[in-house]
């Protein structure tokens, strides 16, 4: 996936005026690159990574995702974006306690309408990439907090 973000600009509402979170930012992440946001407390990570996930839409500029430019596409389709295209790991776990853990990586591809087998297979694969192989069965509550990050 390659994300391209263009002079993008967010403010929240602060009392009677608007509190500039990211300040026209442009970023550029080649498909197959690795980037790392660092930056004190409150400089705008969290606000910068929300809308290159098209979680929030700026006030101006452009998000382009694997060349799809995302300004002007409807919730449903920025939904199907995310939901196809987009990895979001939240620093608080959003896991649905009732499936276990290899279940929690194929329901994406289930509601997406990919072949159940391939995402079972996939879903322990990446589970055997974090050291996990041995935990596929078992659900939130049966985890340790890294784990359930992982
Ligand atoms: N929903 C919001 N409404 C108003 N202001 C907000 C909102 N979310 C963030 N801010 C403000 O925007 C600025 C950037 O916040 P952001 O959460 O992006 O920072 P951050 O770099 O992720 O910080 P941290 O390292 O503490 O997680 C901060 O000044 C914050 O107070
Ligand atoms: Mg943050």
């Amino acid at each position: 996936m390659s994300l391209c973000l263009s002079d993008i600009t967010l403010t929240y509402p602060d009392g009677d005026t608007r509190l500039t979170a990211l300040d026209r930012v442009t970023l550029e992440v080649p498909r197959g690159s690795l980037t790392a946001v660092v930056g004190p407390s409150g400089s705008g990570k969290s606000s910068l990574l929300a809308v290159a996930a098209t979680l929030i839409t700026p006030d101006t500029g452009t998000v382009t995702v694997d060349g799809t430019r995302t300004t002007g596409l409807s919730r449903g389709e920025l939904t199907e974006l995310r939901r196809s295209r987009i990895g979001i790991v939240f620093q608080q776990p959003n896991l649905l306690p009732s499936l276990t853990a290899a279940e929690q990586l194929q329901v994406m591809a289930h509601i997406d309408g990919r072949s159940p087998a391939r995402a079972r297979a996939r879903a322990l694969a990446l589970l055997d990439a974090v050291g996990l192989a041995g935990q596929a069965g078992r659900r939130p509550h049966q985890l340790s907090g890294g784990q359930r990050q992982r």
